[in-house]
């Protein structure tokens, strides 16, 4: 039987969200209803709500959560009733040419559930990442639904699901950070920090963060930076040149992705260093180089869509340092919230006071 739960709803282009009655249906071949225990909040649930995504409206916002499988459609052997997991937005397909040759973290053919949840009326909704966690329950792809350790608690574990996993993964999976490398992160907000975090984990020995706010220099550095740059009116291709024995950095990651920011990841790293953008650009940015810049400084540029993560690998092992206390991960959350905090969370987001508002359900 489909059920009636609440959810936050973004009902139009720059609209305030709203909490509203929504319909679940049961689980399909293939699908999972998840009682979600925690979600955070991200950018991009903002940009949904702003039409920077697509005009989809109505959307159910909410995608970075974690919690308990409630029942699964036929067919479903990857999880089960009962299971914690953390949700993803890359479903892997396992037959689209790049799953063929052994590189699913690019599946392109990711996939998500194939019913609709709706409002009271029947109006179907459109879940932000094809997730849509800022609810007391969702419909997934069992793909979606990787299972963890249950001993995590749900604010932390929601948070591998989107922004704190591109962030890892950027330098752990894209950048291939190694002990001993010299990196640099430009913008250090939640996906920042947690690159800040992952390039520790993989043993770099430099590690120089870079913001505008001081408040994100001090969580950097008690993350693992051993470095910070203020970028107002600095020159961070100098700054990082002379932290680095004038050479620049091995890697440099992007996490704000402008066109300035990304040009500053180009010349601050090392000759045939890595770039890796993981912050994502708007449509109308363009980036002009020199190619003989390009060609000349070897290496390679590289792009991180989710942390090039492939969840089945990544959220249990990370999930699994974090319980040995070997990965900070509480450091994200800066606050729980209830599910009608969503609105006051943007804010707080926009003005830069959190790294994570968590909804706790
Ligand atoms: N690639 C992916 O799969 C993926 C996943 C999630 C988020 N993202 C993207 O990552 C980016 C960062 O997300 P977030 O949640 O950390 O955002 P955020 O707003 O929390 O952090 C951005 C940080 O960059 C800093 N900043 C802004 N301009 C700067 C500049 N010129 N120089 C130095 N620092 C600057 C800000 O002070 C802030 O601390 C966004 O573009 C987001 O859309 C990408
Ligand atoms: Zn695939
Ligand atoms: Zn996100």
């Amino acid at each position: 039987m489909a059920q009636q739960v609440r959810g936050v709803v973004a009902p139009g282009r720059g609209e305030p969200v709203r909490i509203e009655t929504i319909i679940v249906p049961d689980p399909g071949p293939g699908e999972a209803v998840v009682k979600v225990q925690a979600c955070g909040v991200c950018h991009t649930d903002l940009h949904y709500r702003e039409g920077g995504i697509n005009d989809e409206f109505p959307f159910l916002l909410g995608h970075e959560a974690a919690g308990v499988v409630e029942s699964v459609g036929e067919g479903v052997t990857e999880v089960a009733p009962g299971d914690f997991v953390i949700l993803n937005w890359r479903a892997v397909c396992g037959q689209c040419r790049a799953c063929l040759r052994g590189r699913p973290w690019y599946c392109f053919n990711t996939h998500n559930a194939a019913q609709k949840m709706t409002l009271e009326d029947g109006t179907e909704l459109s879940p932000a990442l094809g997730i849509g966690a800022f609810a007391d329950k969702t419909l997934v792809a069992a793909g979606q639904c990787t299972k963890v350790d249950p001993a995590a608690k749900a604010e932390v574990a929601g948070l591998l699901g989107c922004g704190v996993m591109a962030g890892l993964g950027a330098a752990i999976n894209t950048g291939n950070v190694g002990r001993g490398d010299s990196v640099a992160v430009i913008g250090c907000g939640g996906v920042g920090a947690a690159a800040v975090l992952g390039a520790r984990l993989a043993g770099a020995a430099k590690i120089i963060a870079i913001d505008l706010d001081e408040r994100k220099l001090a969580t950097a550095t008690s993350l693992g930076a051993t470095h910070t740059v203020h970028a107002k009116g600095t020159d961070v291709v100098e700054a990082v040149q002379g932290l680095t024995g004038g050479f620049g950095a091995d890697v440099v990651i992007d996490a704000v992705g402008r066109p300035e920011t990304y040009k500053q990841a180009f010349y601050a790293r090392d000759l045939a260093g890595t770039v890796v953008l993981v912050g994502v650009p708007t449509p109308e940015m363009k980036l002009e180089l020199p190619l003989l810049d390009v060609f000349g400084r070897g290496g390679s540029l590289k792009s991180s869509w989710y942390g090039d993560c492939l969840p089945s690998r990544d959220f249990p092992m990370l999930i699994d340092l974090y319980l040995q206390g070997r990965l900070d991960l509480d450091a994200f959350v800066s606050e729980t919230i209830a599910l009608d905090g969503v609105e006051a969370a943007f804010d707080k987001m926009h003005h830069g006071d959190v790294l994570r508002s968590v909804v706790v359900l």
